[in-house]
């Protein structure tokens, strides 16, 4: 299948387009290149343009014989979209139309959105599942939980077709290399904690000690962005006309931010110095995903589910490329 996928020089894109071409699809990168990297792209056909333009996307589609989507292309900050909420409903919900419209005009009626464990919020429950309330506590979730929304929509009225990838803590790198994470500016857990012995930065800030958790700190699902990518090509196979299907995508264990720090102690072998910092806002304390659904529906089987694996595909990638694609 001819697969165009918006953000796709980002860091899960890059690994999704990967997986999609191991698969015998062909990937269209679809990226404007403000956060992702022109080389992450390798070998795919690559298109630079924006989600907003639609007469471009529309093109893209029609010169690349489009017939599914992936819709990656996003700001992901939770932190960042409690102080710039417009800049997160404008990106990540309304330009959202412009994409779903181009489809309907294009002809194109399957699209993988990659939606958030964001939309939650606060759980109520140890595990999450699909069918739990949907309370997202940060603009970032509100913008996604509207794009999910929007999809209903467009399956009852137009007949497409549409997966929302509920993403847990994305992390690690392809470990047959050339691809991973390069953020600017980072913001993720464990990139920044592996900067520290990188000799980046002097140490990593823990933000907040006073979480209702067992040693005080969040605690989050980390998910290998491999088994991710796989996730996708999986949930393009199981599209079906005028449904949203939903999955969690995670490992069903949480790991404190105190265990991560460990975790990357362990794997690295250097010391890493932490400091207390301040909550930050937006952050719930504990967020652990049950992704039954994807398994037993689409067959989806995690390779990479302990979180050392996950750190030290990330240390590989983070050691060999220290500047990251050096903005290539
Ligand atoms: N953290 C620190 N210090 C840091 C950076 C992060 O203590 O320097 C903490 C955060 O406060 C949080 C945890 O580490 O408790 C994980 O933070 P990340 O920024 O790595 O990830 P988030 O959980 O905030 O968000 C990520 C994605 C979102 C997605 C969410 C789902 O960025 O897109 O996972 O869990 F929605």
């Amino acid at each position: 299948m001819n697969v165009l996928l918006t953000g796709g020089a980002g860091y899960v894109g890059s690994h999704v387009a990967r997986a999609l071409a191991a698969a015998g699809h062909t990937p269209v990168v679809y990226d404007n290149l403000a956060n992702g990297h022109r080389a992450s792209a390798g070998q795919a056909a690559f298109v630079q343009g924006d989600v907003a333009d639609g007469p471009a996307l529309l093109a893209a589609m029609r010169d690349h014989s489009i017939e599914a989507v992936v819709h990656l292309a996003a700001f992901i900050e939770a932190g960042e979209s409690v102080v710039k909420p417009d800049k997160y409903f404008r990106n990540n919900t309304i330009i959202g139309m412009t994409l779903l419209d181009a489809m309907r005009e294009a002809g194109v009626a399957k699209m993988v959105f990659s939606s958030t464990a964001a939309v939650y919020g606060t759980p109520r429950r140890a595990c999450i599942e699909e069918t739990d309330r949907l309370e997202p506590i940060n603009p970032y979730g509100a913008s996604k939980l509207c794009v999910e929304l929007m999809l209903a929509g467009y399956a009852g009225a137009y007949g497409m077709g549409f997966a929302a990838l509920r993403y847990f803590n994305v992390a690690g790198a392809d470990p047959t290399g050339g691809i991973g994470e390069d953020h600017n500016p980072e913001t993720h857990l464990i990139p920044l904690v592996l900067q520290v012995p990188l000799g980046k930065r002097a140490s990593i800030k823990i933000f907040g000690q006073d979480y209702d958790t067992p040693d005080g700190t969040c605690i989050r699902d980390y998910i290998h962005v491999c088994d991710l990518a796989a996730a996708h090509v999986l949930a393009i196979g199981a599209i079906e006309p005028s449904r949203v299907k939903v999955y969690n995508l995670g490992n069903g264990e949480g790991f404190s931010v105190m265990a991560v720090i460990e975790a990357c102690r362990a794997v690295t072998g250097e010391a890493i110095d932490a400091e207390p910092a301040d909550r930050r806002p937006g952050d719930p304390p504990r967020l652990v995903a049950s992704s039954r659904k994807a398994i037993a529906e689409l067959g989806w089987q995690p390779k990479y589910p302990d979180l050392e694996t996950i750190v030290s595909h990330a240390w590989a990638w983070h050691k060999s490329n220290p500047d990251g694609y050096g903005d290539r």
